[in-house]
């Protein structure tokens, strides 16, 4: 059986990134690596829409956040955290990691912040000193009003604004220096359709005068050093070689056919996965405020949602993830990042509807597809 994989990272990988990374390995200390780490990260300040440059890191998404958080605060420092899914949580724990005092907002699964509340909580604590948030939740389908929340921090030299944007970057536009964002991370294994492995991050001049007085432990993730060798078209330690070499194939393509096209493409497969799936009344769990990175779809009450995670991959070859903690068995996740096209999100929806006719679901059988693929062929 075919493998489909359409979770939302890892993602599939196109073949001509694959053939560039199986090339034979070359020195990281060389004028040809130097070269292309430093095309690596041109291109990426033109995904990250800044002059500002963005480093790259061997880690995961993760280890950007923990970067994040490191480089720029000090222990007590106090953190406003928005969190609204698995991903909000983390930054919690991270702060707690390392001591570093937190305010919540607990944000409902599934709905977006809104940035009075946040204006209200910075007025009530005026030592807050970074907000937390992430650009797309990935645990709800969630785009929270990132331009909107950077008014409230722009203008403030006290403050910085701090977005994982692992599951945004890429994929819609996420304004670093327009909107007056302080630090931005994507991650290699979602819109940059790369295997995982690689972080980015990028900092703005109020970030790094906090990092001047950050005085959390760091060494590995020690953002000035990667930022002075980054300079120098290189990294402090030994970089992810091949993956970076895959990067620039990346970029080249992002740069061919254009980052408005790049974002269009990721729109319309949402569009049409969220309207297939409405056709035959499955509702998207993040009504209103979705992440165009992938769909999170509410399956019907009388199904765990778990059976259709578990039925896509038995019958189908189709690996979407499905729901954590108390969203588990109610809906599932199917990406929008990666090398994807009309006929991937086609097959999900059939095979949804596949599994729903087995289960003895009543509804308008085939209505999701002729919905999606009308949409998808705008594209
Ligand atoms: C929004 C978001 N933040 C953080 C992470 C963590 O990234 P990683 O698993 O690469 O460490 C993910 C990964 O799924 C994510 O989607």
């Amino acid at each position: 059986m075919k493998n489909y994989v359409l979770t939302p990272g890892p993602v599939p990988v196109p073949e001509f990134v694959l053939l560039e990374m199986a090339k034979p390995i070359i020195h990281h200390r060389t004028e040809e690596f130097e070269e292309i780490f430093f095309k690596a990260s041109q291109g990426l300040k033109k995904v990250f829409m800044t002059e500002e440059e963005v480093l790259i890191l061997a880690s995961s998404g993760t280890g950007a956040m923990d970067a994040a958080v490191c480089n720029t605060l000090s222990k007590k420092d106090k953190a406003l955290v928005i969190n609204g899914g698995k991903f909000g949580e983390r930054w919690l724990k991270i702060c707690k990691a390392y001591d570093v005092e937190t305010e919540e907002i607990k944000v409902e699964w599934g709905k977006a912040v809104n940035p009075k509340e946040i204006e209200k909580v910075l007025k009530k604590h005026k030592d807050i000193k970074a907000i937390l948030i992430q650009a797309s939740e990935t645990s709800t389908g969630v785009k929270h009003p990132i331009e909107e929340i950077a008014l409230l921090t722009k203008d403030r030299s006290d403050i910085i604004l701090i977005v994982d944007g692992i599951t945004a970057v890429g994929a819609f536009p996420v304004e670093f220096d327009k909107w007056g964002i302080d630090v931005l991370i994507g991650g290699s294994q979602k819109a940059f359709m790369m295997p995982p492995g690689l972080a980015f991050i990028a900092l703005s001049n109020k970030a790094w005068e906090f990092n001047k007085n950050s005085n959390l432990p760091k060494f590995y993730l020690d953002l000035s050093q990667a930022h002075k060798n980054s300079l120098k078209k290189t990294s402090p330690w030994t970089p992810a070689v091949t993956l970076i070499i895959g990067l620039n194939a990346v970029l080249n393509y992002f740069d061919k056919i254009g980052l408005d096209n790049l974002f269009r493409r990721h729109s319309i497969l949402s569009e049409a996965t969220t309207k297939g799936f409405e056709a035959i009344g499955l509702e998207n769990f993040a009504k209103g405020c979705t992440s165009s990175a992938l769909s999170v779809i509410k399956s019907p009450e009388s199904i765990d949602a778990g059976v259709i995670v578990k039925e896509l991959k038995n019958k189908y070859g189709m690996i979407v993830a499905g729901g954590q903690d108390q969203a588990k068995g109610k809906i599932f996740r199917i990406t929008h990042m990666g090398y994807l096209d009309k006929a991937d999100i086609i097959a999900v929806i059939a095979g949804v509807e596949g599994i729903l006719i087995e289960l003895g679901h009543k509804f308008k059988n085939g209505a999701g597809v002729a919905t999606a693929t009308k949409i998808l062929n705008t594209l």
